[in-house]
């Protein structure tokens, strides 16, 4: 299909696109909503310039893929339970998601997506890395992906936000990130390591290290030398894009086949921005009224 509605101009080789010729603060017409669809799903990661969103106009779009997540762990936007704060202050010396992560894969049925909206962004730093979870797969050997395809993981939301937090991006508590620390925060998901993508059929990796604790029947130290290389191999550089932000710029990105890292290069200066996380509700409801 070619794009008639839109202008998608690809970020790098294996993921990401600039999308041109769309006011996301209005209905979206339908040709267009379909093309900004194939857009998201041929490269995993669309971003959108100059936009001019509130949390109502951002969640509006939104639903057009799915209703929103409610995270119980992240500050939130006055009056939208459902529209996450992501910010960092001057003072602050820690940012949200330095880690390479997809978000909330320790849920049984993990989101479709999240749209990240900038309304402050550094002068420079404070970038957003993306890398492809299916070119990861489709680059082992077939060995490795036999090894891997009767695998599951466990995910733990603990491991990150849990008052003994593991991970790299919760040892300090940030007064900005102000999440909301606990040790009753145990959810916990056992995914396929090797998952299939609802839409597309491509296989991918699903395993990232903020949230996958062990390989399912295994301890911790004996999955973590496998974990190890899929991450290093997750983040090799020609798997990646990077998104430089603007005040203004809307970011969707598919956490069913992408995992992303926010650079903490900005020091002393300002990041603020609002996510909404899509679940994959939507396309199941279409599903079942189909069948
Ligand atoms: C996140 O991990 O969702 C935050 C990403 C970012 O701030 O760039």
């Amino acid at each position: 299909m070619a794009y008639e509605h839109i202008t998608v101009k690809p970020l790098a080789g294996a993921i990401g696109a600039e999308i041109f010729g769309v006011d996301l603060s209005q209905d979206v017409a339908p040709d267009t909503l379909e093309e900004i669809k194939k857009a998201f799903l041929d490269n995993l990661v669309i971003v959108f310039r100059d936009q001019n969103l509130t949390p109502d106009t951002q969640k509006a779009f939104s639903r057009n893929f799915g209703s929103s997540h409610i995270n119980d762990f992240f500050p939130t936007v006055e009056g939208h339970p459902d529209v996450q704060l992501v910010a960092k202050n001057p003072e602050d010396t820690r940012n949200v998601g330095d880690a390479w992560h997809t978000d909330v894969s320790y849920v049984a049925k993990p989101p479709l997506g999240s749209m990240l909206y900038a309304l402050e962004v550094p002068e420079a730093g404070g970038d957003t890395m993306f890398s492809s979870t299916y070119y990861a797969y489709e680059t082992l050997s077939d060995g490795m992906k036999s090894l891997l395809e009767p695998l599951n993981a466990v995910h733990s939301a603990t491991k990150s936000f849990g008052v003994n937090a593991t991970g790299p991006e919760m040892r300090t508590k940030n007064k900005a990130m102000a999440f909301k620390y606990s040790e009753d925060a145990e959810q916990i998901a056992v995914h396929p390591v090797v998952r299939t993508h609802p839409e597309t059929g491509r296989k991918g990796l699903y395993v990232n290290s903020s949230f996958t604790k062990h390989f399912e029947g295994m301890t911790a130290e004996e999955s973590a030398p496998l974990l190890k290389f899929l991450y290093d191999h997750m983040a090799r550089p020609e798997m990646t894009c990077r998104v430089r932000w603007e005040k203004g710029t809307l970011t969707f990105w598919d956490n069913r086949c992408a995992h992303h890292y926010a650079l903490n290069d900005y020091q002393g200066q300002r990041r603020v921005m609002h996510r909404v996380t899509v679940l994959d509700d939507l396309r199941e409801v279409r599903t079942e009224a189909a069948a």
